[in-house]
Order: C-alpha cells, then structure tokens, then sequence
C-alpha cells in the first residue's frame, strides 16, 4: 500500500517542508508529499519541492476573485491527489470555512509560540518585544478561528538575556523541525484523539 499523501502550503522559506521531507527520506515518518501548493511565486519552498521532485504548484489567489473560489481550486488539487493530510508550514493565509470544513481535523500548522500566547503572524517579535522569558512551538490542528485549534505537541524554550530575533529563530526552528515530523506521525498513525479543545495521545 502507498503511504498516505500529504499536502504541504508554504508562503516561504520551506525550512519546515524540508523537515518533512527529510523524515521521510531517513524512514521517520511514513508518509508522501504529493503536492506543495504556495501563494507566492517566490517562495522557496517551491524548489526545495522541486528539487525533490514533488509537484510544486504556484497559485496565485489574485487570479481567484474570492477567497472561497481560491480555496476550492486549492481542494480539487488535494482531492485529486487524494491527499489525506494538510500541512501548514509558513503558509501565511487565513483559511476560511470552505477550506477548514473539506478537511475536518485534517490540517495541521505549526506556530512559533506557546498559543495561546502570542499568536498572529509575528509571533517571535511580539515575544520578544513583550519581555516574555519563555516561549516555544505550538503544532495544532486547525479551526474555524485563527491559530486556535486543539493542540497536538508543545515544547518550550528559554529567551536569554541577549536574545535577538536571529538568535531565537534559529532556536525555534531546531524544535519546530523535530517536532511537526512527530506530529504528523501522530495523526497518520491515528495516535492523536481529539476529545473537545484536548488531544488525548496515544
Ligand atoms: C515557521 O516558523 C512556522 O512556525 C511559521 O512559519 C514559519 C515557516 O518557516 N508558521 P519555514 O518556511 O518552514 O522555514
């Protein structure tokens, strides 16, 4: 049997679609990227994609006159695909209803704080600007509400007297890069039981 397909949105870098695909190179996660979708045609998740040879598409949502059309070109690329989980890395759109309600538990995002605290897309500046001594990488599943969803992992991380952006990114990133390989594995596995706003792991 084919391991089940992902798809994977990203807006830029990639570092995090990388992760994936490095788990499942190395046999860490059973599972298929069949497409990475962005909405910028400059994003560099697009060849990371290609260079692994996985289907990269551009869409771009000007070319959609609403936000609920450019999400239903998105699920007949996913449909078509089969694609049974929806990866959120860096994707920097909120997803509306039509989209959330196609795939019920179904898509997954990671955030680089501690949600509740400090969501939104800023969230390392607005951490580091609140004065806060700890923050760290929330993966949740998504809701109808913005960086919400029942949480799957969490790990903290201590912000140092000197910290800088730079400094706490790279930080966020080691974990972020551990951690959404795991959570995805969870849910593929079927480890992962949403039980109200809790995720009981198994
Ligand atoms: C990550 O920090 C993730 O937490 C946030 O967007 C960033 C994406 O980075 N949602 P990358 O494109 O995976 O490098």
């Amino acid at each position: 049997m084919r391991p089940p397909a992902l798809a994977v949105l990203c807006s830029g870098q990639g570092t995090n679609l990388q992760a994936i695909l490095n788990a499942i190179r190395a046999g860490r996660l059973s599972a298929r990227v069949a497409i990475v979708v962005s909405d910028r045609a400059d994003a560099k998740a697009l060849s990371r994609a290609t260079r692994a040879g996985i289907e990269a598409r551009y869409v771009d949502p000007r070319q959609y006159p609403t936000r609920a059309s450019y999400e239903r070109a998105l699920i007949r690329l996913f449909d078509q695909r089969g694609v049974k989980l929806v990866c959120l890395a860096g994707f920097m759109r909120i997803l509306s209803p039509v989209f959330v309600g196609h795939f019920p538990q179904r898509i997954v995002n990671i955030h680089p704080a501690l949600l509740p605290a400090f969501p939104g897309a800023h969230a390392i500046r607005d951490a580091l600007a609140w004065g806060a001594k700890v923050t760290g990488v929330t993966v949740h599943l998504i809701d109808e509400h913005v960086d919400h969803g029942p949480i799957l992992l969490q790990e903290a991380v201590a912000i140092s007297p000197r910290e800088t952006k730079a400094t706490l990114l790279a930080k966020l990133h080691r974990i972020e890069h551990r951690l959404y390989p795991q959570a995805i594995r969870l849910l593929l596995d079927g480890r992962a039981r949403v039980v109200g706003r809790t995720v009981r792991l198994r």
